[in-house]
């Protein structure tokens, strides 16, 4: 494995491949619907990678180090070939850890196939499981949404995969839902992720009274059932562990925006059309299936890579409060495009 390290030394562990930009849900906080209409310009098919590309691109991450793959979208389970990615990422390139993000809309279908093909864990997004918080917060309008979507999760957990549930919290939406979101949880057995309302994208109408920091849920959910930190798995966890006394399992915190976790950040992301970003707020980022297309042989990849990783300076996160107080305002991808 490379020893590569970015400006901060931080090596390259991670990779989150977004497969598509689309999505059959509307999540105000991801793609609000007013400005992800039927006018919005999606990637086309020619500009999406094939799966012979991301063979060869996803090689040469593996080659530098990446032990942990992440299928994301927009929806990722919208793609029919996410199985064969899976195989390919977990048989042939031997990536130790694969991971799947989905809305769970289409989990109970394609989760056989899925673990057939060797996908170790899925992370859910469930922000309620209140009928009508949950129809305004998919935008999809149904509220018996969240009874397919229940179904899914219970699907992968049979079929013996991980799961995890992500609960986006904003404040006067559906922070009143932690307790019975957490209750729900426990009693299943899986860890639920309380994710701080983030800056992602540029239509999200995101304002920082509407972040709930993660020490407010952690006292709020204490307070119902006592918790202790847990100490991260792994250096760079992405999500700050707390179990219950009782030992009913644990809970996270995602708390970019109260407690960036920017210095041990070891994740590259990759877009659908095989762009490299250093960072979840790049706003830009680095053409790897145009030099495919344009003939670069795997070593030419590998030092282009190499050469993108070497120079990152990213730390989004750490910088936040003092661009606000500026009122600096940049220009961002989209979370649904790069995959969060
Ligand atoms: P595991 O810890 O492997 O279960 O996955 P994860 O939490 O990294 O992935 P998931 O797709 O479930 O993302 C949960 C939340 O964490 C989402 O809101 C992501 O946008 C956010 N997230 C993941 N990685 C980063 C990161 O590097 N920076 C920031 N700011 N947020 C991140
Ligand atoms: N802030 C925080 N998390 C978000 N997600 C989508 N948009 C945002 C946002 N603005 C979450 C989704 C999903 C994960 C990939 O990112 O709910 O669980
Ligand atoms: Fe779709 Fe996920 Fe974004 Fe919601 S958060 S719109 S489910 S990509
Ligand atoms: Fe990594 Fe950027 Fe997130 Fe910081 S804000 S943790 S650098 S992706």
């Amino acid at each position: 494995m490379s020893d590569l390290r970015d400006q901060y030394a931080r090596p390259l562990r991670d990779l989150r491949i977004s497969v598509t930009d689309r999505c059959n849900f509307r999540c105000p906080y991801c793609m609000p619907a007013e400005a992800f209409g039927p006018n919005y310009a999606f990637l086309r098919d020619p500009q999406i990678m094939s799966l012979a590309e991301l063979r060869r691109i996803l090689g040469q991450f593996v080659r530098l180090g990446v032990e942990k793959v992440r299928i994301t979208g927009g929806e990722p389970l919208l793609r029919p070939d996410i199985p064969e990615l899976v195989r390919l990422l977990k048989q042939d390139l031997r990536v130790p850890v694969v991971a799947l993000t989905t809305n769970g809309w289409l989990l109970s279908r394609a989760g056989p196939a899925l673990r057939a093909a060797g996908l170790d864990r899925v992370n859910v997004s469930l922000d309620s499981l209140d009928p009508k918080t949950f129809a305004g917060l998919s935008g999809t309008g149904r509220r018996l949404g969240v009874a397919r979507v229940v179904e899914g999760i219970a699907t992968a957990a049979a079929l013996g995969l991980l799961v995890k549930i992500n609960m986006v919290v904003q404040r006067g939406v559906n922070d009143d839902q932690i307790p019975a979101m957490a209750a729900w949880a426990r009693d299943h057995g899986f860890p639920l992720r309380f994710i701080e309302f983030m800056d992602v994208g540029n239509h999200n109408g995101w304002c920082r009274d509407l972040v709930v920091p993660a020490r407010e849920v952690v006292s709020k959910v204490s307070a119902l059932w006592p918790l202790e930190p847990c100490s991260p798995a792994y250096r760079g966890e992405v999500a700050a562990r707390y179990r219950y006394l009782d030992g009913r399992g644990e809970i996270g915190l995602i708390s970019s925006v109260t407690e960036p976790f920017c210095r041990d950040c070891h994740r590259a992301r990759l877009s659908a059309d095989g762009k490299l970003y250093t960072c979840l707020f790049a706003s830009a980022g680095w053409d790897l299936l145009g030099a495919v297309r344009a003939g670069a042989s795997d070593d030419e990849l590998f030092a282009y890579l190499g050469r993108v990783w070497q120079g990152r300076l990213d730390r989004y996160s750490d910088e936040r409060s003092g661009l606000l107080a500026r009122h600096e305002t940049r220009w961002k991808v989209e979370m649904s495009y790069i995959g969060g």
